[in-house]
């Protein structure tokens, strides 16, 4: 097949883990026999610095025309004073928006040689297998924001259609997975989230009948992840308690450095990306996992191109990778460390 993807490094570690996964993508390229075509452009800070918009027409242009898109981080203390008038991030939420990628997946699964990398017990994470479904282009991120000399405010609201939609994509996947739903808010508290459970109610009993469905507060979400890791199958939430729960799940993997992401919208594009940020203090220096990236352009060939067993292949090369030992500083334990590229090539020779 041929498909056009589009490239975003972005900032600090972005570069260097784009490369690695551009490195896979021409590998399973070679190897099955497709035509991938590249194509780099500027986000974030290095498009602040070269145009002043962290989100360049011509980004967005390409991005649009594109099968997929596969994007590093952006970020750094370059562009983060308190008074900056355009942030990297901004390019980041504004590409979600405008390529309407309103349900991000955040899977977080475990390889039995890590299990010494997280700062959790084997005992807990053991059997730990859980999609987190974050909404990505409503709530609080989106509202409207206000700065006075003495106060601030961020509006949050939801829309109906906004949490049935993203409903159904995780009620979807539950379906395929082991049929449970954890549907996460703060409705003892926020007017926003007493629609959410309403919403989430209504969907899942008109139809999804046959999926488990429980409500839990995020706080007590937060708990139950560390406390009880394998009770969870898929769970659903808003923008920003998605942002931080998968955060925290990412210990149960081990290190930030490992989490993919796929942003899905109504049609097939879609946008890959590490969970993790652009980690200034290390950028440019191949202390980066490329892992998160490597098994974004897994889930890219799975969720945009239709590729189910190339996405397979790349997911058994990373984890034959980490089983044979090659590990970056983040996962390394007491073992020796990898490099980016080091980590990169050990994939790209389990793959041929
Ligand atoms: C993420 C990141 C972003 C977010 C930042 C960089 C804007 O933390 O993708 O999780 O908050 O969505
Ligand atoms: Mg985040």
């Amino acid at each position: 097949m041929k498909a056009k993807i589009v490239i975003l490094p972005g900032d600090g570690i972005g570069p260097e883990v784009t490369r690695e996964g551009a490195r896979i993508l021409q590998a399973v390229a070679k190897k099955f026999g497709h035509h991938f075509d590249t194509e780099e452009q500027l986000i974030g800070g290095a498009a602040i610095d070269a145009t002043g918009s962290a989100l360049p027409p011509a980004t967005e242009s390409a991005c649009k025309h594109a099968d997929a898109v596969l994007l590093g981080a952006v970020g750094g203390p370059k562009w983060s004073a308190p008074d900056a008038k355009v942030r990297p991030e901004q390019g980041l939420l504004a590409i979600r928006k405008a390529l309407g990628l309103f349900a991000n997946l955040r899977p977080v699964s475990l390889h039995p040689a890590l299990m010494d990398a997280s700062t959790i017990k084997a005992e807990v994470l053991e059997g730990t297998d859980i999609m987190v479904v974050r909404e990505l282009t409503g709530g609080i991120y989106f509202g409207e924001k206000i700065r006075t000399e003495t106060t601030a405010s961020d509006l949050c609201s939801y829309s109906v259609g906004e949490i049935e939609r993203v409903t159904r994509v995780a009620a979807q996947l539950a379906r395929q997975r082991r049929n449970k739903l954890v549907s996460v808010d703060k409705a003892n508290v926020l007017e926003t989230s007493r629609l959410w459970r309403s919403t989430v109610e209504k969907i899942m009993q008109t139809e999804f009948p046959d999926v488990e469905l429980e409500h839990m507060l995020v706080d007590s979400a937060a708990m139950h992840l560390i406390r009880r890791p394998t009770s969870f199958d898929v769970i659903v939430t808003e923008n920003m308690f998605g942002d931080i729960l998968t955060d925290e799940a990412s210990m149960l993997a081990g290190s930030l450095g490992l989490l993919p992401s796929a942003s899905l919208g109504a049609t097939k594009l879609g946008l890959y990306e590490p969970i993790h940020g652009s980690a200034p203090d290390i950028a440019g220096k191949g202390l980066a996992n490329p892992y998160a990236t490597i098994l974004s352009v897994a889930m890219l060939l799975r969720h945009s191109l239709g590729l189910e067993s190339e996405a397979q292949a790349i997911e058994s090369a990373v984890s034959s990778a980490i089983s044979e030992g090659v590990r970056t500083a983040d996962i390394a334990a007491a073992g020796p460390v990898a490099s980016t590229s080091e980590a990169g090539s050990a994939v790209v020779a389990c793959l041929s």
